[in-house]
């Protein structure tokens, strides 16, 4: 089967996954508006292309808070890769090193910090964190990460609790019991109710600040005032997120709410987007609109559904020759030349 584009791997995915790790991997919230639409946003916006601008030399390269990437694209945090394939987060370590992009690695890993990072050493990697009950377990997470090398912790702020994904409760989904937290193991058997603290505020940003020297970046922003006060509380950067609609169902795609956020910020702080990247073409609308860096969550499980490592490889690759091939014809032979009048952004 030749895979063409990114829903050439979704197609795969659903095909061969068991229907539990595949319901799991695709749920949204509720009636899934919000999941879909991400995605529909983008339709509804139009790209206002420049002609005759020499794009012979493309430089498709960015930075993230300083780092070097091939392309502006990363890896979301996601769940449970061994779900998707048996080496689990090692692979996705992989492949991210080997495209020299960012890999933030999610506290609910089914390998250890240690293994993710002995499988691709040297490579750009963030870690996510989930605020635990019992803070001194993610006191720890969090200064393991950053002896480990692990050089930004983000901060997911949209899961007090988990939203209602209805086929994850038809399904009874766990996790098979070959499968572990690995980082969270032995932390678990203590609480009864779920682990993560709902109590978590802005005062908590201190806490971690008081803990760890890597850059904060907070994810699951989607309005002008939480990005004005993610700012104030000194974060370094800010992911516009809805979980991809796992969340609160009915909010705005992010696409729609990157728009107000990077307003609000005004240059002060790096902004990125997460949520219904497909193709090249979307990673430009965000990039036009203010986004410096997209990630993207279900394509890089379907990626390593497929093959793992090298099936994620492949993702990034399609995205990535996309990408450069959307910047060509809109007329930007460089990233720095994408802005806001690349596109026409009406809220139908
Ligand atoms: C997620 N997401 C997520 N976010 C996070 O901060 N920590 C996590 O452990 C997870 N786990 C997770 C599992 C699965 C299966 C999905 C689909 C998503 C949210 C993720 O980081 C990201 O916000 C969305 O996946 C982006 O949307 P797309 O790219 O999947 O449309």
């Amino acid at each position: 089967m030749a895979m063409v584009c990114l829903s050439d791997f979704e197609a795969y995915a659903k095909k061969y996954l068991p229907k539990i790790a595949w319901d799991f991997f695709a749920a949204g919230a509720d009636d899934c508006s919000t999941r879909d639409e991400n995605i529909l946003a983008y339709k509804r916006i139009h790209f206002r292309p420049r002609m005759l601008r020499d794009v012979s030399m493309m430089d498709i390269r960015s930075k993230l808070l300083g780092t070097e990437i091939s392309f502006p694209v990363g890896i979301a945090p996601t769940g449970f890769h061994q779900l998707a394939c048996p080496d689990g987060e090692k692979s996705t370590a992989r492949a991210a090193k080997a495209m020299n992009t960012c890999y933030i690695a999610s506290t609910y890993s089914t390998c250890t910090l240690e293994e993710i990072s002995m499988a691709a050493p040297g490579g750009l990697r963030w870690f996510q964190l989930y605020i635990h009950r019992n803070r001194a377990v993610s006191q720890k997470l969090v200064q393991r990460a950053e002896a480990l090398g692990f050089q930004g912790l983000v901060l997911t702020a949209d899961l007090p609790y988990t939203g209602k994904r209805r086929d994850d409760v038809r399904n009874g989904f766990r996790l098979p019991p070959h499968m572990k937290l690995k980082n969270l193991e032995g932390a678990f058997e203590v609480c009864k109710m779920s682990p993560l603290d709902p109590s978590v505020t802005w005062n908590d940003i201190y806490w971690l600040r008081s803990l760890t020297h890597l850059p904060i970046i907070i994810k699951g922003i989607l309005t002008k005032e939480d990005a004005e006060l993610a700012v104030r509380h000194g974060v370094q950067g800010i992911i516009v997120s809805n979980h991809g609609g796992r969340q609160l169902d009915g909010g705005p795609a992010t696409i729609e709410a990157l728009v107000e956020v990077v307003e609000a910020v005004q240059g002060r702080v790096e902004v990125y987007l997460d949520g219904g990247i497909r193709k090249g073409s979307d990673v430009l609308k965000a990039l036009a609109l203010g986004a410096k860096c997209v990630f993207i969550g279900r394509p890089a499980l379907w990626g390593l559904a497929y093959k793992g490592e090298e099936g994620l490889q492949e993702v990034l690759r399609i995205l990535q020759d996309e990408f450069r091939l959307s910047m060509a014809l809109a007329g930007c032979a460089s990233v720095s030349e994408i802005g806001r009048h690349l596109v026409q952004f009406s809220k139908l």
